[in-house]
């Protein structure tokens, strides 16, 4: 039998994210041939009871509430970072201090000026990295990217993203906290710039090259909410909706939207990009499917495809069940955690690095500019791998 390598994880928060990564470590190797074997070692989080219930359901060999012990711990190979946005930057310049391997979720950082820190850190150690922009990986957005890349839409015109929400419209809902720390401007960084279009970003300059400048309109419906922590009635500093007009460097025009105040949708991602013979689009809420649609089709036929993303030769596909049987959200962690390790292999680099991210982060960063300003702005963000 081959010999296969371990690789001790520590995850820190076990929240939303910490679940879904947990389970893709778990079933990354299974599913999938890996020289390395991600173990679930280590989880880290202030409230011990609660963590110690996490480290026992998903199979943690020990739990400590103190991250920074974690972080200097030599057993400790990969640190995985799943708490607020706030946190990430002086966790992971710790970690990638202490020769770690470096995952964080996304959004990158709390600015650029915090993500060109943790690159720098991750160059200087370095030492792997890579940011959760994990919509890369459902298997349609994949293969929507290797159809882009093998040119079958020609020039590109127009990329255009959504992603909408509804859970913050009422009034009562309070800012800070478990739940609803994404309110909290001190916490997030941004709304739904940093949390939702930046996925929208990601994808969008992954398939389509940099965004090189942007036109945005954000606004705060709700400007006042109680703070959780201060228990007093505090301004609210995040953006509850964007949309933004852009030009790509390839010389197409893009544009995005966001809230979470479009009543009766849940997380509505929509993108879509056109091109001179071809267009894709794909929806979240129909994720095993990709539409496309070829004008050289013979016209009494032509129309929107609507591709079954399920069989063995489409992305990722030939290592779950048969063809006809689709994979769902939680697989696009799955799918990153196997790319991650493959490269561990073969010593080529897949993204979304950190480097990577920080693309997204200057995107991010000049969309709020330009909303506070009312003006264009350069993003300075160049291209991604
Ligand atoms: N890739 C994705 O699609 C995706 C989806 C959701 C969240 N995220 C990102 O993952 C990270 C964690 O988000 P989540 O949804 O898992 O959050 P969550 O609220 O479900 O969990 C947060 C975790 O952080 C801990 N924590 C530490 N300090 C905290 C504080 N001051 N306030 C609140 N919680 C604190 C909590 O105890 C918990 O374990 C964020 O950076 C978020 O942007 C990414």
């Amino acid at each position: 039998m081959k010999q296969k390598k371990k690789l001790n994880v520590a995850m820190i928060g076990y929240g939303f994210m910490g679940k879904t990564h947990s389970d893709a470590f778990t079933l990354a190797p299974k599913m999938f041939d890996t020289d390395y074997i991600p173990v679930l070692h280590t989880l880290s989080a202030r409230n011990r009871e609660k963590a110690e219930a996490f480290a026992e359901r998903w199979g943690y060999h020990a739990v400590e509430t103190d991250w920074r012990k974690v972080v200097a711990s030599p057993e400790i190979d990969v640190v995985d970072i799943c708490v607020p946005n706030n946190m990430h930057a002086e966790i992971a310049i710790a970690a990638a201090e202490a020769g770690k391997m470096v995952l964080t979720e996304k959004p990158l950082a709390m600015n650029v000026a915090e993500g060109e820190r943790m690159v720098a850190a991750v160059k200087k150690a370095g030492v792997p990295n890579m940011t959760w922009y994990n919509y890369r990986r459902i298997p349609a957005v994949t293969l929507a990217k290797q159809i882009i890349d093998s040119g079958k839409l020609g020039k590109i015109f127009h990329l255009r993203a959504q992603f909408l929400q509804d859970w913050t419209i009422s009034s009562d809902l309070p800012q800070g906290g478990p739940g609803t720390w994404r309110l909290d401007v001190g916490a997030a960084g941004s709304g739904v710039t940093g949390d939702l279009l930046a996925h929208c970003i990601d994808t969008a300059m992954w398939w389509n090259g940099p965004i090189t400048k942007v036109c945005a309109r954000t606004e705060t419906f709700i400007k006042e909410r109680t703070h959780v922590e201060s228990g007093k009635t505090q301004p609210v500093g995040i953006d509850d909706a964007c949309v933004f007009l852009c030009d790509f460097e390839n010389g197409s025009l893009g544009n995005f939207e966001s809230t979470r105040y479009a009543r009766g949708h849940k997380a509505k991602y929509f993108i879509e990009i056109n091109g001179e013979h071809a267009s894709i689009a794909w929806d979240l809420h129909d994720l095993h499917r990709l539409a496309y649609f070829d004008h050289a089709d013979e016209s009494i036929v032509r129309g929107w495809r609507s591709i079954h993303v399920t069989d063995g030769d489409q992305p990722y596909m030939g290592n779950w069940w048969v063809p006809g049987l689709s994979v769902g959200y939680e697989t696009s962690f799955t799918h990153q955690v196997v790319d991650f390790l493959q490269s561990l292999t073969s010593g080529k680099v897949v993204g979304p690095t950190f480097e990577d991210a920080l693309q997204t982060q200057r995107v991010c960063e000049a969309v709020l500019a330009s909303g506070r300003d009312r003006a264009w702005k350069d993003t300075n963000a160049k291209a991604m791998i």
